[in-house]
This record gives structure tokens, sequence and C-alpha cells, in this order.
């Protein structure tokens, strides 16, 4: 008999696929109402896929009283009461390492783009501009300082990158990480005070919460650029909305918003903002291997009763 797994919410087609070939699945999100299907048959599932995006609260958990493995695809799983999970014995993994180079590519990128103005200039060709105008002077990326909040997997492949431009790369994250060539700022201030680019690499949830704040925002100044491809979350939207406004910061590289696929309103007016739908992992080659290591982690808990890559 094939383990039963629950899906929350809908994954890409692919994986949908090739879960549906080697387990029992059940799309929860067809049901026209998930409380009452999980109270008649959530004893029936072992196992459940799930993403940031739907996540799984301890209710859910609660509805599901045989569930032994969650399966998250993506690295980051703030949407998981990780907590409620070991309290009941539930196994949990992500999808981490596969999608490293393609954020940090991207991180990289935005950095780029927002800097030298691409999207910008592309929008000012397209415009006819060109014909009538120069294209304003932009702001130079190579050798300059960089500064990264989170040194875990994602934020290291970020630096290694930086390497290459020729920039001094300092970071900040609550404990300083061993072995790394890189100066560790005691705090998130200190960092953005001293760095022309700030790119957020930090995992999101509660303790990660609007650290980069009106302050943190502030010190970074007005030749300063932020860079997030980590979670809305981490970033007092907020404020950074106003900074960017007031000018108070040079610009921004975002592909992560706090209330996704919502984009503040006032961003889409500002030339220095570089707007993308959340696709730092989204390439076919990373997307497919980060569905393989789902199926993998649940292949894994079934045969040996453990996950391939447990979250932390
Ligand atoms: C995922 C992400 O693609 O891995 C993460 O934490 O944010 C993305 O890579 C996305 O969460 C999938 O829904």
């Amino acid at each position: 008999m094939k383990p039963r797994i629950i899906q929350v919410g809908r994954l890409q087609a692919s994986l949908e696929k090739a879960l549906a070939a080697e387990f029992d699945t059940h799309p929860l999100w067809r049901e026209r109402d998930p409380a009452a299907f999980l109270a008649q048959h959530g004893g029936q599932f072992a196992g459940m896929a799930t993403s940031v995006r739907s996540g799984v609260d301890a209710r859910m958990m609660d509805a599901l009283p045989a569930l032994r493995v969650i399966a998250n695809f993506g690295v980051g799983y703030e949407t998981i009461d990780v907590e409620a999970a070991k309290r009941r014995a539930i196994a949990v993994s992500n999808t981490p390492d596969v999608l490293t180079d393609c954020v940090a590519d991207l991180a990289i990128g935005l950095m780029i783009d927002v800097a030298r103005g691409i999207s910008a200039a592309d929008r000012f060709v397209r415009r006819g501009d060109w014909t009538r105008a120069q294209f304003p002077l932009a702001t130079r990326v190579s050798g300059k300082r960089l500064g990264i909040l989170g040194l875990g997997r994602i934020g290291a492949a970020i630096a290694r990158r930086a390497e290459g431009f020729g920039m001094q790369i300092r970071y900040h994250s609550r404990r300083p990480v061993g072995g790394v060539p890189y100066g560790h700022a005691a705090s998130l201030v200190e960092l953005a005070e001293w760095t022309d680019f700030l790119i957020i690499a930090a995992a999101g949830g509660a303790a990660t919460r609007h650290l980069v704040s009106t302050e943190v925002i502030d010190a970074l100044g007005p030749r300063g650029f932020l860079v997030n491809v980590a979670r809305g979350s981490v970033v007092d939207e907020t404020a950074l909305v106003r900074a960017l406004g007031e000018k108070r910061i040079a610009g921004a590289g975002l592909d992560v918003f706090v209330d996704e696929p919502n984009v503040p309103l006032a961003l889409l007016e500002l030339d220095n903002v570089v707007l993308l739908p959340h696709i730092a992992s989204a390439t076919r080659e990373t997307r497919n291997a980060m569905g393989d290591l789902v199926i993998e982690n649940l292949r894994a808990f079934f045969a040996t009763g453990r996950v391939k890559t447990p979250v932390a």
C-alpha cells in the first residue's frame, strides 16, 4: 500500500505528478471545505507535502492524527509550526543547498540591476527616450562595500560571488560564523553605516521580523542600496517605502514582499526600485531539483523513518 500524502496547496505540476506516481496523494486545495474534509478523513494521512505559501499550523496537525512527516518545497519554513511538529514527533524536511546558487545569482543580479539601472534603462529605451536624452549616470558596483544580513548557505554563496567583483565584504548575524574571511559586524546598524549595498539573506519568521528598521535604513543612507531575496517580513516595509519615496536610500532590489503577490503601490512609481515576483529559486533546473528533494525526503522517511534534509 502506498503511503497516503496530503498536499496542502498547489505545487508545480511536475512535482504534483511525481508525488501522485509514487504516493497516494490527495489535493486538499481542491476541497471546497478543507476543514470538513480533514475532520472526516484526516486520520488517513501519514505524510504531507507543502510549501511556505501554504505552511501548516498546529490546528491542521491536530486534524491529521496519523501524520508522521511534513516535506516542505522550499528552504524557508517559517509558516510551518516546527515546535508543534516536534511535540507530535512529526519529522519536517525542507530543500536546502539545491537552490543556493540560483538565489545567490539573483541577489547579485538585483544588486547590479538597481545600481546600474538595467531595468530602468530598458524602460528608457522602450519609451523612445534614448533619441531625446542620455540615460543618467548610475552607481559602480565593482570594488564597493557589500554588507550581508545572514551568512548561511545563501549569504555565503552571495559573498563568494561578490569576491569576484572585488567587493569588500562584511556581514551581520546573531553569532559570528567560523572559517570565513569576512568581518562580522556586531550590529546591523553598524553594518548598514559601513556598507554601500545591504543584501538580506536571513531566514524569515518572528526572530527576524523588521530587523531592517527605520534606523537601519537611515544608517544605509542616501547612497546605499538594499537588496532582499529572503522574506518581506525581515524589512519594515512601510518604513522602506517611505525612505525610498523620500530618497533617504538610493534604491532597492526586491524579490520578496510582506503580502505577496501584493506589492505596495507607491513602489510601482519609482524608477530606482527593481521589483520581482519572488523568483530567486525559479529556474527549471532548481525547481526540479527542489521537487526531487521533496520526493526523496518522503521516500527516505517511509523507507527508513528519517528524512534526508531535516529542518534545523
Ligand atoms: C520557494 C522560497 O520557491 O525556498 C524558499 O524559501 O522562498 C522559494 O525558493 C517558494 O517558497 C516555493 O513556494
